[in-house]
């Protein structure tokens, strides 16, 4: 494993031009103008998020021996969705502008009343970001002068619309139009999708894509504890897709409507510590995210205050990563007792039980639940990862380089194999050979065209961390090749044997 890059600060502008201009990802059915809150994943993107997921996958279920693996549809009965809770309350607060049919989610649009010496002028109003609090004293301020309203004017007091008293609603202004009166007042919008499953389109037809893979597991616990040869603790581990009508996805794959998720339940005794194991598992997927590559500076934990806990819920940490946007929720660790499995024993008639031979007693075991998504870990290690350079060739000319110090575990390429010289059928044989034995086992990139120096820089712009060259060395002396490191740029000779082993020990 390479060391963790260095924090580096990148533009989102950046990192969505990069992006699109190497084949990471693009706008959903851009031909068509896209469509909010969709992504795909080209060529490079795929393998990428192909890796972050199969790291996670056989460092969570393979090599463990207390986790096993499901695949569950992602249209389930509807009742599922009754008994978890997610067809009553998966909502988020929503507000119209009646105006410009924007629409916003209430938590995120904040506003304040603008106050002079005691009294109340008019309100402003601000999207969250990073600036919100500047940007609503700017309004007041602006406000104030046009008004040319006379005295002291006191430090803006930001609300989000959820807090909004309803005599405030018609006063404040829509982002949109700058002008109030055309805000709603905010209601609840639920986010999942919906469908209908056979020929009918009838009530009893409805049918929902699934807004978390977590409920998979849920519902087939029974099947596995009867079928699977575990005991407790064990978890159920699951990679899918989810799908939520966010009313504002935003900060490219940061939130979007549709996006995949890796989730583990984690089965506990009933009597077990929650705390110990809670802990555990957050320490785990720290652990994990710097095992492919994220700098533990950019990582932070965030406790969800108590009194903000769902009923049943007895903790749920975040682990927090730093965008370029703001310190946001990369995966969720919570600590959820039993309720979820309570639910479905409820609403399906079926006893989710187990039996406790040493007290003989039955129970509902309780769960920790870490769920991340994957694209919110692949933006993570683009951000981390990217780096712009100067760089000094040998005639001493400085070139900007820009790198992409991906770890060789999720690196879309491992490794790219160059003949110095296009024209040399001996070098070209020798590298075409070279390739193909990789190919079998890795991500390899064949490059011939171009000075050797371009072609390095096009591998460090896409993460591959090493670059192999065959030159007349390799030909006419002992077979080694040139390995070019990403990161450091250095180079020195390497046997065939001695590159696998290389690769085994680095990828793997
Ligand atoms: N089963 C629990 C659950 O789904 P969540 O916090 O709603 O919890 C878990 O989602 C993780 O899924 C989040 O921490 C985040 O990484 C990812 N996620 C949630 N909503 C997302 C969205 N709209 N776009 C991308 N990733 C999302």
């Amino acid at each position: 494993m390479s060391e963790p890059a260095a924090p580096a600060s990148v533009s989102m502008e950046t990192l969505v031009s990069l992006c699109k201009r190497r084949g990471f990802i693009f706008p959903s059915s851009e031909i068509y103008g896209g469509i909010n809150g969709f992504f795909d994943y080209g060529p490079l993107g795929v393998e990428l998020k192909k890796n972050i997921r199969d790291c996670w996958w056989s460092d969570m279920v393979r090599r463990r021996d207390d986790v096993v693996g499901i695949e569950t549809s992602i249209i389930m009965h509807p009742k599922v969705w009754e008994a978890s809770g997610h067809v009553a309350g998966f909502s988020d607060p929503l507000v119209d502008c009646k105006a410009s049919k924007q629409r916003y989610r209430a938590d995120q649009l904040f506003f304040s009343p603008v106050t002079v010496e005691g009294r109340v002028i008019g309100y402003v109003s601000a999207l969250e970001s990073e600036r919100t609090a500047s940007e609503l004293q700017e309004a007041a301020e602006l406000m104030k002068r046009k008004k040319a309203v006379q005295g002291k004017l006191e430090p803006v007091a930001p609300r989000d619309m959820t807090e909004a008293r309803p005599e405030e609603i018609e006063l404040i202004p829509s982002p949109a139009t700058g002008e109030p009166g055309s805000l709603t007042p905010p209601r609840s919008f639920n986010m999942m999708f919906q469908t209908n499953v056979g020929a009918m389109t009838d009530a009893a037809s409805v049918a929902y894509l699934r807004p978390e893979t977590a409920q998979g597991m849920f519902a087939d616990f029974k099947a596995v504890w009867d079928t699977g040869r575990v005991k407790l603790p064990f978890g159920i581990a699951q990679i899918g897709k989810s799908f939520r009508n966010e009313i504002t996805p935003r900060n490219f794959i940061f939130r979007s409507r549709e996006f995949e998720q890796m989730e583990m339940e984690y089965f506990i005794h009933e009597d077990a510590d929650w705390a110990k194991s809670h802990r555990e598992w957050i320490n785990w997927c720290k652990g994990w995210l710097m095992s492919i590559g994220l700098p533990e500076s950019h990582l932070s934990e965030y406790d969800h205050p108590k009194e903000k806990l769902a009923f049943y819920s007895r903790g749920t940490t975040d682990i927090m990563f730093r965008y370029p946007f703001g310190v946001q929720e990369l995966w969720g660790i919570a600590a959820r007792g039993n309720y979820d499995l309570t639910q479905h024993e409820k609403a399906s008639g079926v006893p989710q039980v187990v039996f406790d031979e040493a007290t003989k007693k039955k129970f509902v075991p309780h769960v920790i639940e870490p769920a991340v998504g994957v694209d919110r870990i692949f933006l993570a290690v683009l951000c981390a990862g990217y780096a712009e350079e100067d760089v000094t060739d040998d005639k001493g000319n400085v070139e900007k380089r820009t790198v992409l110090r991906l770890s060789p575990r999720i690196a879309p390429v491992k490794v790219a194999v160059l003949p110095l010289l296009k024209n040399k059928p001996e070098l070209v044989a020798r590298a075409r050979l070279l390739y193909q034995k990789l190919q079998r086992r890795y991500a390899v990139f064949y490059d011939e065209s171009g000075a050797i120096g371009r072609r390095y820089r096009r591998q460090d712009e896409i993460g591959t961390p090493w670059c192999v060259t065959i030159d007349f060395e390799t030909i006419e002396a002992d077979g080694s090749f040139t390995l070019r490191e990403r990161d450091s740029m250095q180079q020195r000779r390497i046997q065939e044997a001695e590159l696998f082993a290389l690769l085994d020990q680095k990828v793997y």
